[in-house]
């Protein structure tokens, strides 16, 4: 039996799903929604968007972001090729869903599918495949809201072209002085790469996968949730010459992130082929995790 919202509301896990997140941000941008529209987003948030994105914005402290870069970022958690990661993400499965038992594979192979369609180079048909894969962070049993959400700079005051900013208000880095100056702990057009993010999959993915791939690839992994930046041009008083250069990569992604859903279940069996060749070009057999 699936448990009601008001006791939804009072776990770590508000979400039913985390796809329950992707598909707030897809409708959020939906194509054809103007700018003010995309204002309006807390329409478009059911009551556990909302609550995910409260308890995100208030505990996601520099603390939080340093002990878990900490945690992590060694990839300590042992060897898995991209496969095993693969299906090891898809035990994430979603119990209110019967039909879903493949979702987590399938969004990605049908982002990676939809660049592929398009021509693009196949290191960027492997960034498709790969991006979610930091969503493993769930199974290592963190909360929903240090896994998926919009990402933004942490040390620095907030944008307000971040998604739910007044919830920032619960933050307790809203209280401290240094971190709510417009650069915060950090120097002007430093570049992103000194900057920290919230925490989640982005950057948990890539970490495990920057030695392997172009630089371009890394931006688009590292900063496909922050939607403040690459759709708002929010913190550009962090970003560097070769951000915004960059940036443009992660825009090229995001259409494929969020339009994709929906199209034509990838056959795995008829594509397995194709990617596993894709994998063998860039990675070896297992990378850290
Ligand atoms: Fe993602
Ligand atoms: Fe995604």
């Amino acid at each position: 039996m699936k448990p009601s919202i008001a006791s939804d509301l009072l776990s770590e896990q508000p979400l039913q799903t985390l796809d329950e997140w992707d598909d707030f941000v897809a409708t959020r941008y939906q194509k054809g929604k103007s700018e003010e529209e995309f204002r309006n987003y807390a329409a478009d948030a059911n009551p556990t968007v909302t609550e995910f994105y409260r308890q995100n914005h208030a505990h996601q402290t520099l603390q939080f972001v340093l002990s878990k870069r900490e945690q992590y970022l060694k990839l300590q958690k042992g060897p898995k090729s991209i496969w095993e990661a693969a299906e090891y993400l898809n035990t994430l499965v979603d119990e209110s869903d019967p039909d879903t038992d493949l979702s987590q594979i399938e969004h990605l192979l049908q982002t990676s599918e939809a660049i592929r369609r398009d021509g693009h180079p196949r290191w960027f048909v492997l960034t498709g495949f790969i991006h979610d894969l930091g969503k493993v962070l769930c199974l290592y049993g963190e909360p929903q809201w240090a896994v998926v959400g919009d990402t933004f700079p942490v040390g620095c005051a907030y944008s307000d072209q971040v998604v739910f900013p007044e919830f920032f208000a619960a933050n307790p880095d809203s209280k401290v002085p240094e971190y709510q100056t417009p650069n915060g702990i950090y120097e002007p057009h430093c570049g992103l790469d000194k900057v920290y993010m919230s925490w989640g999959h982005d950057e948990y993915i890539y970490n495990v996968t920057r030695k392997y791939l172009p630089e371009p690839a890394q931006y688009m992994l590292r900063y496909h949730s922050f939607y403040a930046a690459h759709r708002h041009g929010a913190y550009k008083n962090l970003m560097n010459r070769h951000d915004e250069e960059m940036f443009d990569w992660v825009r090229k992604f995001n259409p494929y992130d969020l339009y994709s859903k929906g199209a034509d279940r990838p056959d795995l069996k008829t594509i397995k082929p194709y990617y596993d060749d894709l994998i063998a070009e860039f990675f070896p057999a297992q990378i850290d995790w």
